[in-house]
Parts: structure tokens; C-alpha cells; sequence
């Protein structure tokens, strides 16, 4: 390999062990979790998670917080909890996960 070809491939491992370090909760996780929420969970959770929709109202759900346990969190978005539906069949692991990293914003 030559200088330029080190060079260059010293920049793609550094590229890329700087998008594992941020794990996952990067600019491009969080605006893709809005999406998912304001089409998914905006109409229950209220568009900064504090329920005062009128869904939200009617089902009486407190304010989603930011600090619950992010494993927790996770659970409730796949499996559902109460009246609110799981999400394991429409939403992958990832976009839980962005989802999650959305509603940390609150
Ligand atoms: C049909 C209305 C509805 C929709 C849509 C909905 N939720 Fe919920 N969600 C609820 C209700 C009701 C609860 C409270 C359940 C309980 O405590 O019994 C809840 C609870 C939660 C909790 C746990 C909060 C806690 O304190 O226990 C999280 C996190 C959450 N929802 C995230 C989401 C996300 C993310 C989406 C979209 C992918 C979503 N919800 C869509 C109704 C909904």
C-alpha cells in the first residue's frame, strides 16, 4: 500500500469508530425518531411527550420522560404497555432505537 492509500484508509477508520462512539444517538438517529414519532406517537404522547393530546387526555397518559431507563423504554416501545400498542412488527431495532434517542431530546 502506498502513503495515500494509509492515508486514506486511516481517514475511513476514523470516520467510522466516530459514528460508533456517538452509539447511534448521532443528528441523523434523532431526525429520523422525530419522523417516526410525530407519525406513530405524536397523536397519543403530544408533540414533546407530555400526553396533552386528546388521546392522550382521554387514555390519561403522564409525560414521557427522557430519563426512564433506556432498556425499559425500549420494551415498552416493542411490546407495548396498557392501551398503548407494541411496535416489534412495524418498527426495526434500529428505529427504536432512534425513536429512543428522539425523546431523550425532550
Ligand atoms: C394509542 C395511543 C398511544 C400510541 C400511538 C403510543 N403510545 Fe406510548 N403509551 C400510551 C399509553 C396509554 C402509555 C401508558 C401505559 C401505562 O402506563 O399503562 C404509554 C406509555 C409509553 C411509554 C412508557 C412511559 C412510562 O412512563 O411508562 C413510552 C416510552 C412510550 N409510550 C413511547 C411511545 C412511542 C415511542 C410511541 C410511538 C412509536 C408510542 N408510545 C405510541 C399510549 C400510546
Amino acid at each position: 500500500m502506498n502513503k495515500f492509500g494509509f492515508a486514506c484508509s486511516m481517514v475511513v477508520v476514523l470516520l467510522l469508530s466516530g459514528t460508533l462512539s456517538a452509539e447511534g444517538a448521532d443528528k441523523t438517529s434523532i431526525s429520523k425518531g422525530k419522523k417516526i414519532y410525530v407519525s406513530k406517537c405524536q397523536n397519543c404522547h403530544g408533540s414533546k411527550g407530555n400526553g396533552k393530546t386528546k388521546v392522550g387526555r382521554s387514555m390519561n397518559i403522564g409525560r414521557l420522560s427522557p430519563s426512564m431507563d433506556e432498556k425499559e423504554m425500549i420494551a415498552v416501545i416493542q411490546n407495548g404497555k396498557g392501551s398503548m400498542p407494541g411496535y416489534s412488527k412495524s418498527l426495526s431495532k434500529k428505529k427504536v432505537q432512534d425513536v429512543v434517542n428522539y425523546i431523550k431530546t425532550f
